[in-house]
């Protein structure tokens, strides 16, 4: 899809259809000639109500005309979902070019959100289907027409949501495509893409002979060779802490020898989604050349049964000399982290972000509509809640406290990687991680109710490339 932006009165442009939204109380701002929307308006068939829609046909353009309700509760999540809803119809009318009218007054974040609405709404993953529904039917453009200068807006927003849908993409290619060397490729695919990034990546020799006994353990049981991918970005004129972001990507986690059941099974091959975000949105930052610096580190393996795994009882010893009692093999995310982030820890590492599909538990706690928040620094907390505000991907946090660190002690080994009372899942793996950055300030967030199937209206099915967002807007942020 071809973005621009435009301060030409929207019926100027070429676009076969233009969406003009109608808040409550208020009239059309800019008429066809002969008054035909506005007539609509009048007549009862469009709505000011918000997602209601209505089509007319007028200077040899469509006209979709959308309620957005009351102005005083439009936010960008409205945004995205008027979009979204726009979208659907402009589609199903065989649109080719969409050109976006901005209501008046819409503030910057307002305009990205109607880009990302679009952009995200129009994703498709039909890449293993002969016949694809509706033949694949996609726009071509989408034009943003607004009195005010809104390309830069435009532009960051379309760069945003490529790389989100490229997440998607990542996530929803199947456990035997997507496997961790090929997450590889994407990587380094991803630094090619973009001035300032180099790619590194470890295989699990190296995984081994730097110690990192307990990612390891989780890469043994596969035929996959596991991978350690490294990114980094430094910035032009680069300032500021160095910003680590680490991802679990689990390509296929079937639970290991403590195995899951039959029951939604495939849907682990989402367990690489932390992984993918991570990837894509270091690409964006690049992409968008933020003065900063980034060391991205994304481990990646298949979390697999055979003669070689990881046993129940297992120990292990990650690469900061902490010793784990294996009690759970399908608690394998937090030890790929353990030493992901242990070594962004060693190569320097001021700020932390993890993001993990992590725990069910965190599914049960807050469905689908926001990531769990663990940290142990309140001000880094504060600068993550106020991206995920601002992104549209929430956040709620969770406590971390000393009483929860004290349940992960071990028996045979300093900790456990799981308890078995399994009283506050999601809490207990935090502490788990915790012990591998210390005092430096971090975060993280466990997305496994978010990174798929959210039931959203403009990224609902399928993996929803979720952090992309969150971790773009954090580190334009970062000074
Ligand atoms: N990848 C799963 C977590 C998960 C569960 C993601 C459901 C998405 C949906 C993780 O590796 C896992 O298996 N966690 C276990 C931990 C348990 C054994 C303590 C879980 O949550 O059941
Ligand atoms: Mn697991
Ligand atoms: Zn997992």
């Amino acid at each position: 899809m071809q973005i621009t932006s435009t301060t030409q009165p929207a019926a100027a442009t070429d676009a076969d259809t233009i969406a003009v939204g109608v808040f409550d109380g208020e009239d059309i701002a800019h008429d066809v000639a002969d008054g035909t929307l506005q007539r609509l308006l009048d007549r009862g068939e469009a709505r000011r109500a918000f997602k209601r829609l209505a089509v007319a046909h007028a200077e040899e353009k469509r006209w979709i005309v959308v309620g957005l309700g009351e102005r005083g509760r439009f936010d960008p999540e409205r945004a995205r979902i008027a979009a979204a809803t726009v979208h659907a119809r402009a589609l199903e009318l065989g649109t080719a070019t969409l050109c976006w009218e901005v209501p008046h007054h819409l503030d910057d974040a307002g305009v990205a959100a109607l880009v990302e609405g679009t952009v995200l709404a129009g994703y498709r993953f039909d890449r293993y289907r002969n016949h694809p529904d509706d033949d694949g039917a996609a726009l071509e453009g989408l034009i943003v027409s607004a009195h005010h200068e809104t390309a830069a807006t435009v532009e960051t927003a379309a760069v945003v949501t490529a790389a989100q849908n490229r997440a998607r993409d990542l996530q929803n290619a199947p456990g035997n495509e997507l496997t961790p060397e090929r997450l590889g490729r994407r990587a380094q695919e991803i630094a090619a893409e973009a001035e300032g990034l180099t790619c590194e990546i470890l295989g699990e020799q190296d995984i081994r002979a730097l110690g990192m006994g307990a990612f390891a353990a989780v890469a043994q049981g596969s035929v996959q060779d596991a991978q350690l991918i490294q990114l980094r970005y430094e910035g032009p004129d680069a300032g500021g802490p160095l910003l680590a972001l680490v991802g679990k990507a689990v390509t296929f986690d079937a639970g290991g020898i403590s195995i899951k059941p039959a029951l939604k099974m495939s849907e682990m091959k989402f367990d690489m989604s932390g992984g993918a975000a991570v990837l894509e949105a270091i690409g964006a930052i690049a992409r968008l050349r933020l003065p900063i610096r980034v060391l991205g580190v994304v481990g990646a393996t298949e979390n697999m049964p055979d003669g070689g795994a990881m046993k129940p009882g297992d120990i292990v010893r990650a690469s900061n000399g902490t010793t784990i009692e294996i009690v759970n093999t399908d608690a394998e995310g937090r030890l790929v982290l353990a030493d992901c982030l242990a070594h962004a820890v060693a190569h320097g590492a001021e700020r932390i972000v993890d993001l993990a599909t992590l725990t069910g538990a965190i599914v049960s706690a807050l469905g689908t509509s926001h990531a769990g928040l663990m940290s142990n620094d309140d001000e880094w907390n504060g600068r993550l809640e106020a991206a995920a505000q601002a992104s549209g991907e929430l956040l709620w946090r969770l406590p971390l406290h000393p009483t929860y660190a004290e349940v992960i002690k071990g028996r045979y080994a300093d900790i456990v990687n799981v308890v078995e009372t399994r009283k506050a899942g999601s809490i207990a793996a935090a502490e788990f991680l915790h012990r591998f950055v210390g005092d430096v300030p971090w975060a993280h967030l466990d997305i496994a109710g978010t990174a798929n199937d959210t039931g959203a209206p403009y990224a609902g099915q399928g993996g929803s490339g979720f952090g992309v967002r969150l971790l773009v807007e954090l580190a334009r942020r970062l000074n």
